[in-house]
């Protein structure tokens, strides 16, 4: 079950999160991040979205295919059942509040604090004297993502926990600094049976639009027959099924089937370990398989049938633009009054 969300301090509640129009959305970003949007939005909170394209030139995008999967997002965000009418939907490159506090946030943050990164180190790998500024500084332009809008709580997967922790940091220098309460303190929300959802080809590897395998993962835009042969195929081991989770402990792809079971029935891993203990994968992919075509095959028709239409994506992206930078644009003019830029041009 989620937990109650609260807010912290003296903020009202209000739902932040994006995702990378990088590629297609994946099980990941679904089980991870969508679902859980969803629910915060039918739990009647403000909740705003935002198809995060500015951070996807950290590396190259080809222009036309930027677009493309930009428009599929948001497709697959209605599809999985964002409203664009309770909800915020937008991409962030139509709100330029983003960027100002970006920079504002990059001199925020200190160099230490960006280098401990994760996710940087991963990404760079070896060649972090090659990557762009932009894929260093990404964690900054985060938070300013996050606080441009004073929102209290983030639902994201585990992969994203650091750099909320990193845009909490900021939030408190900046307040530090300026002699101010003028930002909150953000809680991560990490909730469900797959906060991290791992590569169907390798359980000790999560689950990524970026993997070059395709077989590693689900995408959105699969058809039902590709989803089944995946999970059919999907990694796995000689054993049955154990009776409890413990029985799991050294065997990630095992645990990875378990989780995206009852991630996408709503159950428990418990409840899904009961049910099947005992269990060869001969049983359990099959009834897996059944499970995810019965859940992602009426968001991907969906999306098939949303995509006909770009124009009314544009529009609904718009719509959502304007009315998130109607919150955003006056408290990053007071971050600009806090920190002493003269502000007398006539508009
Ligand atoms: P991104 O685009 O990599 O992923 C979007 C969301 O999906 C979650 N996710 C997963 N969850 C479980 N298992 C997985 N295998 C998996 N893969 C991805 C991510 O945790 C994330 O919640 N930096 C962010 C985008 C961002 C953002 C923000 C998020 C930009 N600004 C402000 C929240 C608030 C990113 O690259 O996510």
């Amino acid at each position: 079950m989620p937990s109650p969300v609260q807010t912290p301090q003296a903020f009202p509640t209000r739902i932040f999160s994006g995702i990378q129009p990088s590629g297609g959305l994946t099980l990941g970003n679904y089980l991870g991040a969508l679902q859980r949007f969803v629910e915060k939005q039918d739990e009647g909170i403000e909740t705003i979205y935002c198809l995060v394209d500015m951070h996807a030139i950290t590396t190259w995008q080809d222009p036309a295919k930027l677009r493309h999967a930009t428009r599929e997002a948001a497709a697959g965000f209605i599809a999985a059942g964002i409203d664009p009418a309770r909800s915020i939907l937008f991409n962030q490159s139509q709100v330029t509040a983003h960027v100002e506090l970006g920079w504002i946030f990059n001199c925020v943050a200190r160099m230490g604090w960006m280098s401990r990164m994760t996710q940087f180190k991963d990404k760079a790998g070896k060649n972090s004297e090659n990557v762009s500024l932009g894929l260093y500084a990404y964690p900054a332009l985060m938070a300013a993502d996050i606080m441009a809008y004073k929102a209290t709580h983030v639902p994201v997967g585990e992969d994203q926990k650091q750099h909320l922790e990193l845009c909490r940091d900021i939030a408190i220098k900046f307040n530090n600094d300026y002699g101010v309460n003028f930002f909150p303190i953000v809680e991560p929300v990490i909730e469900g049976a797959a906060t991290r959802v791992m590569s169907l080809r390798d359980g000790t590897n999560k689950m990524s639009k970026s993997d070059p395998s395709d077989q590693s993962r689900i995408n959105l835009t699969d058809d039902a027959d590709t989803i089944a042969k995946k999970i059919r195929k999907a990694k796995s081991d000689a054993d049955a099924l154990p009776d409890t989770l413990d029985g799991l402990k050294d065997r990630p792809e095992a645990r990875n089937l378990v989780n995206i079971f009852a991630a996408l029935a709503n159950l428990s891993p418990t409840q899904v370990i009961t049910q099947y203990a005992g269990a060869q994968f001969g049983t359990f992919k099959p009834a897996l398989a059944d499970l995810a075509v019965e859940k992602l095959s009426p968001i991907t028709s969906e999306m098939t049938r949303l995509m006909k239409d770009p124009a009314e994506i544009d529009r609904i992206l718009g719509a959502g633009a304007a009315r998130a930078d109607a919150i955003a644009r006056p408290i990053v003019d007071q971050v600009y009054d806090i920190i002493g830029m003269i502000r007398s041009r006539q508009v």
